[in-house]
Order: C-alpha cells, then sequence, then structure tokens
C-alpha cells in the first residue's frame, strides 16, 4: 500500500472513539490525576488493586461506536502514568498482567473492535511518568519504549495506526524518531503513524513519517487539505467535557450541536473527527455519554452516505455551507444554520444560508426526510437554500444529495 492509499483508507475512516482507560480511570478525576495529587509512583500503583474492568467491557464500547458511526476506535495502551493495558511480557510489572486476575485488555479491545466492524488504533505515550526518574538516561528509556511498542506492532495483527502522545513535554529532547517510525514501518506497514503535536502546535507537521497531524480541541479550519491531500491528513480530537480520562464530577459537557459542527468541520478539510470517551472504572460507558453520542450517531446514521467516501469539492466552503463530492454527487451540507420560528406557518425557517452551484445540478434530495430539495434557478445559476423543517424538528445540520448533470466537472 502506497502513503497515498494509506491516507485515503485512514480519511474513509471518517469518525473515531477515543477511549481513554486504565487505571487513572479509578479514581475517577481525570487522566491527569497522578500529576495533579501528586501521589507518589508506590502510592498511585495501590489504585490497581481496585482496576476491575468487567467482563465484556470492550465488547459494549465497539458494539457503541460501530451502531453510532463511528468506524475506528483509538485506546490507551498506555497513558502518562506508565500503566499499560497489554501484556509487556516482562518489561513492566505496571500492566494488565498484574490486575488480580491476569488480562490483557489490549487483547480484548482489538478482538471487539475486529468483531464490530472497527478499525482498531493505540495511542501510546511517550512521556512516562514512572520512568521519568531515569530520563537521564534517555537512550535506555526509549529502548525500553519502543519494546514496548514493538509488541503493539507484533502481537496483535494488523492494526489501524499508532498515536503517540507527550513529545511537546521535552520538545527538545531526541526521541529517536526514526528508529520508533522505522519499527512502525517495518512490522506495519500500512498503518498510520500520527503523533499529537499538542496544544500549542496545532497542526504541524514535525517529521516527515507521520501520516496525519493533530488539531487537539481545535478545529482545523487552518489545515490546508489541498496542500496535503494524498500526502498527509488531519485529524481533530475532542472530549466530551474537560477530561480524556473519567472525571465522575466534570459536568462541563459539550452540547450534540458542537459535536456535530465539529464533525462537519473536519469532514469539509477532509479530516477525521476522533471523540473521546473516559469510561468509568469498570468499562461501563457514562450514561450521559451514552446519551450524547446516541444521538450524535442518529444524525450519522442518516446521512452516513455523505460522511466517508465523499471528498471536499475544492472552493466549496461558502457561508453557512460546503460541499463534498463523490462522482456526480455532490452533497451540500448546511451545518450550524441559525433557525427562526415561523410560528404561523409551524416551522423553522433558516432563510440566510444559501449554496450557490458552480455547476448545473439536475435533481436534488434532503437525506434526512427523503424530500426533494427545491433548487432556485437565477441569473446567477442555480442555487439552494436550507429548506424550513417542521415544528418540532430541530436538525441542526441538514445535507442534500445533488445530482449533476453528466457533464458537470
Ligand atoms: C493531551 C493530554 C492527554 C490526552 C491527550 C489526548 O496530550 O496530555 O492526557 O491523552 O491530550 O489528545
Amino acid at each position: 500500500m502506497t502513503q497515498k492509499e494509506r491516507i485515503a483508507r485512514f480519511e474513509r475512516l471518517g469518525l473515531g472513539l477515543f477511549v481513554h482507560f486504565g487505571v487513572f480511570s479509578v479514581p475517577e478525576s481525570g487522566e491527569w490525576y497522578q500529576a495533579a495529587s501528586k501521589e507518589s509512583a508506590a502510592e498511585y500503583a495501590r489504585h490497581l488493586e481496585h482496576f476491575f474492568p468487567k467482563k465484556d467491557w470492550a465488547e459494549d464500547i465497539a458494539a457503541f461506536a460501530a451502531h453510532n458511526g463511528f468506524r475506528y476506535a483509538v485506546l490507551t495502551t498506555r497513558h502518562h502514568d506508565g500503566f499499560s493495558l497489554y501484556d509487556t511480557h516482562g518489561l513492566s510489572d505496571f500492566d494488565a498482567t498484574h490486575l488480580r486476575e491476569p488480562r490483557d485488555l489490549v487483547r480484548e479491545f482489538v478482538e471487539a473492535c475486529r468483531a464490530h466492524g472497527l478499525v482498531p488504533f493505540f495511542y501510546h505515550t511517550l512521556i512516562d511518568w514512572r520512568e521519568e526518574p531515569r530520563f537521564d538516561r534517555f537512550s535506555d528509556y526509549l529502548a525500553y519504549l519502543r519494546s514496548g511498542v514493538r509488541l503493539l506492532c507484533t502481537e496483535y495483527g494488523e492494526i489501524g495506526g499508532f498515536w503517540f502522545d507527550g513529545q511537546w513535554k521535552y520538545r527538545d529532547r531526541d526521541w529517536e524518531l526514526d528508529a520508533l517510525y522505522g519499527m512502525l514501518r517495518q512490522h506495519q506497514p500500512d498503518a498510520m503513524i500520527v503523533n499529537n503535536s499538542g496544544l500549542n502546535d496545532l497542526g504541524a507537521k514535525t517529521h516527515p513519517e507521520l501520516d496525519a497531524v493533530t488539531f487537539e480541541r481545535a478545529d482545523m479550519t487552518g489545515f490546508d487539505c489541498e496542500k496535503a491531500a494524498g500526502r498527509w491528513s488531519a485529524e481533530m480530537c475532542q472530549s466530551l467535557n474537560s477530561h480524556w480520562g473519567y472525571a465522575r464530577n466534570d459536568i462541563s459537557y459539550r452540547s450534540v450541536g458542537e459535536l456535530l459542527d465539529s464533525l462537519c468541520l473536519c469532514r469539509a478539510r477532509h479530516g477525521n473527527f476522533l471523540l473521546n470517551i473516559g469510561p468509568e472504572p469498570d468499562g461501563s460507558i457514562r450514561e450521559i455519554d451514552h446519551a450524547l453520542i446516541g444521538l450524535l450517531g442518529q444524525w450519522v446514521r442518516t446521512n452516513a452516505e455523505a460522511l466517508y467516501d465523499a471528498l471536499p469539492f475544492p472552493g466549496s466552503v461558502q457561508e453557512g455551507a460546503f460541499a463534498l463530492r463523490r462522482g456526480n454527487t455532490l452533497y451540500v451540507f448546511f451545518s450550524n444554520v441559525p433557525m427562526e420560528i415561523d410560528p404561523n406557518a409551524g416551522r423553522f425557517a433558516a432563510n440566510r444560508a444559501v449554496f450557490r452551484f458552480p455547476m448545473d445540478v439536475r435533481s436534488a434530495v434532503w437525506l434526512d426526510n427523503g424530500e426533494e430539495a427545491a433548487l432556485q434557478r437565477d441569473a446567477e445559476g442555480v442555487s439552494l437554500r436550507p429548506a424550513p423543517f417542521r415544528y418540532g424538528t430541530s436538525l441542526l445540520t441538514r445535507v442534500a444529495r445533488c445530482e449533476l448533470q453528466e457533464s458537470a466537472e
């Protein structure tokens, strides 16, 4: 598979579920709990005694993700606390084989993903709070790190990609990335390589070997997908609230509308949206996460044909609208359009947005109800406005499937 094919395959996945799960889930205060609480490594290690993922945690998450239109899932196989959800084959005594009942949570995840048609991806930390005291012998640490990643490359079959994180903390160190990425290419030649460039360097391509740049908690409006086309992609990761790992008292939830806007912004730039859940200590999906993603999923299922395989149509981003193209079909998205209620007509009107087609169009249909979308023709050409919604409905973002004239180019 060429790099171009690898990237095209990734972009067709479109929507990914990020899963932050590990020992940090036990204190229920987010994945940075250890750093925030200043617990020593020994104190922190005691949380392992209370880490009991339920038998079907991975199965439940994979079924939930697939049902809601996610096509890949990224699991924290090791986060900054240094705990490995995989069997490290003795490299570390802080891994899933040291649970009260030895497990390999990464294997459970991979098998569940495959059973539900999701592509498994692995998040792996680069910084490691347990190992930091020996960072003066950095090369030794990097050898340890690579040994863990090598197991992930060789023990679990074909993996969709590797998602590294934490380099931003020691930007100036030599991370021997040629060796790390070289090993990945050797064992998993078709895997995507991603390395989170962090909050202060959004969208930066920090190494030639990277297949996608990251926009952590930030929209990718600045991503030039035409320049990057076929050479690198982009992914925005976002959490439902302000933590990635489970934080019981965090109620700062995003709305379904905001999540949908993020998804659409990513697709308008041909990037992927990676949406995070932090399961509870036993691996259950929190009720509100279930509900929010369930509503998002309803929209995703309805509009699926426009979401994965269509490419941005160059120059089509307009006020409140953009278009993606697949063959002779153009999908026009009206996103984040302010709705005004017309109580007399019992309708929501959204008269401000309009999409002007740069070519002729034969017919148009709304994906959410199958009704014809009324094309307007005037001296300036063909245009489309978001049709009013029936009162009692608010769809936030509507997509019209428009068939182009055969000759349209
Ligand atoms: C940041 C955080 C980390 C989280 C990641 C997800 O890098 O340090 O906790 O896993 O973002 O993008």
